[in-house]
């Protein structure tokens, strides 16, 4: 939540601002702003809403600047206005920061800096951190120095830049909790919340851990800890391309992902499902095998859609391997003080790798002895750092902030997880053989439901007045239940609930009325006519169903009002295929009620407060 950015180097420095801000807008799109370094002063613009407000502001031919710094918000402390926006400055206006985090203390320091006569603009704990920086600055008269004072008296969480005038060679980057990313040029340098606003100008990066500090100048950069001890770095490339952030002829990034879901589940198996074998290979879970064969318990955590993706992996694992697995939201796990013992194995999983919360509970596990595993996207992220091993799904970046590629990159990722387990344990080859082969098929299955693009667009229209949705599945189709409701809810901002179908009679039963549409997965498998009872049970009371169906199903057009047809696979695949069509639903939904999808309100795709 929140991006930053900064640059020195001998370009336009409000160039590469706005660039980095448009590529981090899906952090936060609050307010936007940019201080830069200009003649000697400081210059601030700053604006509520969303970068192409701040862009109507800025003339860039006007900025020769080559350093500066800005920020995407998400608003934690006080309103999205202009005053709340970063930047913000300290009482002499000597000194500008920009931060992603929350200073939890910020209350007992204003308090204090107010007693002391020191004064406030906003409402923001970040404005409390610049003016203390700057009561430090003018006892120390070392910029350094009082930023490290500074946060060595912060309680929470800080992605953090800042800038001076009266040191005007260099910013200083430091964070805890929020991630930064160095990026090394030639006589360049960028600090900023994730690789994307960096990758336009080098691949070259080195991920801060937690409580490091970067100070960049167009001579170099040194890397230390807060409290001032050096920091050796490696420097990593960064493995994706500028084009998968570009929107390639798509109408909104979500659209893009949706369609990418063919390749990116590809790439989430390829080297790794060894299919004449039926065996699996996963590099990084190497190091930890023992553990995993040992494992009495496997415990998933994690939140949103990875959360439901790890109830997907239950049901895998549970089935291939006959490992007990527990499912936890992150935010619960982390503070509700869970029996763990040592020969537990958690896995987190998060596209992101910067959930707080999930990192927390990383944080938790580890403390208790447990080995802690990874399934994270985004490479170098704090996640996948501070895990002891793990397996990246290899999914790109995702823009859109609803998830979808992600989601079905982690389901493919558990597959194989769940048959390497199983083939530790006690699955045959044969039966192994059996499941490599299925998921070979599904990137071609899943272009074929792309085939129904249309008819799901025409549904979407139908319904697009809808107040509520019910999405009802059983078995591996409950989560997916779950997934399609939390995508409607969060781009078209319609009310929807997801339930285990069997469920409905202990309650939501009472909301169905010729109003209510219910949305079905009722694909093939050994529950398949208890759903069939269910959707009756619907259509008895007047719903409207809408059913995602097996290619080849007769009797189900007798039940339901509408089907869309997917191709049939084993059950523990079938979500991969079945969540399709409720993205395209959700998207379609929202494009009818004209929201803005890739940034719906309220929301950031990387959830980095608790
Ligand atoms: O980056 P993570 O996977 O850890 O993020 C977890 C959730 O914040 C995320 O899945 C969220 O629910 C998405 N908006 C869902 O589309």
């Amino acid at each position: 939540m929140c991006g930053i950015v900064g640059y020195i180097g001998n370009r336009k420095v409000i160039n590469v601002l706005m660039n980095g801000l448009k590529r981090m807008e899906y952090r936060g799109y609050d307010s936007a702003g940019i201080c830069v370094l200009e003649n000697d002063d400081l210059i601030t613009l700053k604006k509520k809403g969303k970068v192409s407000e701040l862009e109507s502001l800025v003339d860039e031919s006007s900025f020769d600047s080559t350093i500066g710094i800005a920020h995407t918000r998400w608003a934690t402390h006080g309103f999205p206005n202009d005053i709340n926006a970063h930047p913000h400055s300290d009482n002499s206006g000597n000194i500008s920061i920009v931060h992603n985090g929350i200073i939890e203390n910020y209350m007992s320091l204003k308090q204090g800096l107010i007693q002391s006569g020191y004064t406030f603009k906003s409402d923001t704990d970040t404005e409390v951190l610049a003016v203390y920086i700057g009561a430090l600055y003018e006892k120390t008269n070392d910029l350094e120095h009082a930023v490290r004072l500074a946060l060595s008296e912060v309680v929470g969480t800080f992605g953090l830049l800042v800038l001076s005038k009266t040191e005007p060679e260099k910013i200083i980057g430091a964070r805890r909790g929020s991630p930064m990313v160095l990026g090394v040029g030639d006589d360049e340098y960028i600090l900023a919340s994730d690789a994307t606003a960096i990758i336009q100008y080098t691949k070259q990066v080195i991920y801060l851990s937690d409580n490091e500090m970067a100070i960049i100048s167009k001579d170099g950069f040194t890397t230390k800890t807060i409290d001032n001890k050096a920091t050796k770095n490696t420097i990593h490339e960064i493995e994706f391309n500028i084009e998968q952030l570009e929107k390639g002829g798509y109408e909104h990034f979500m659209l893009k992902e949706i369609f990418e879901q063919p390749t990116t589940i590809q790439d989430a198996f390829t080297g790794r499902l060894l299919a004449d074998k039926g065996n699996i290979k996963l590099g990084g879970l190497s190091v930890v095998s023992e553990k995993l064969r040992n494992a009495k318990r496997i415990i998933i955590t994690a939140c949103g859609t990875s959360w439901h993706a790890g109830l997907v992996g239950e049901y895998m694992i549970e089935q291939l391997a006959g490992i007990p697995v527990e499912v936890e939201y992150a935010s619960e796990f982390r503070y509700r003080n869970p029996v763990l013992y040592p020969d537990d194995v958690v896995f987190a999983i998060s596209q992101s790798g910067e959930t707080a919360d999930t990192l927390a509970a990383v944080h938790e596990a580890k403390q208790k002895g447990c080995t802690v595993l990874g399934i994270v996207n985004v490479v170098g992220s704090s996640i996948a750092r501070e895990t002891d091993a793990g397996i990246y799904i290899h999914a790109g970046p995702e823009i859109g902030v609803a998830s979808t590629k992600a989601f079905t990159s982690q389901l493919a990722v558990l597959s194989l997880l769940a048959l390497y387990l199983g083939r530790m344990k006690n699955l045959s080859q044969l039966d192994g053989k059996k499941i490599a082969q299925e998921i070979l098929q599904i990137p071609d299955k899943i272009k074929s439901i792309f085939d129904h693009s249309d008819e799901i667009r025409a549904i979407a229209k139908e319904y697009s007045s809808a107040k509520n949705f019910i999405y009802l599945g059983r078995g591996y189709n409950f989560p997916v239940a779950l997934e399609g409701a939390l995508k409607l809810k969060e781009i078209s901002y319609i009310h929807a609930e997801g339930y285990p179908a069997a469920e409905m009679k202990h309650g939501p039963i009472a909301l169905i009325d010729e109003n209510m549409p219910v949305v079905f997965i009722a694909t093939h498998d050994e529950i398949y006519h208890k759903i069939i009872s269910n959707i009756e049970e619907v259509r008895a009371r007047k719903g409207k169903v809408i059913a995602i169906a097996n290619e080849g199903d007769t009797e189900i057009a007798r039940v339901a009002n509408h089907v869309i047809y997917i191709p049939e696979t084993i059950p523990m695949l079938t979500p991969i295929l079945s969540v399709i069509p409720l993205q395209l639903l959700a998207y379609y939904m929202a494009l009818e009620l004209d929201r803005t999808i890739d940034q719906p309100r309220n929301l950031a795709k990387s959830v980095t407060v608790e």
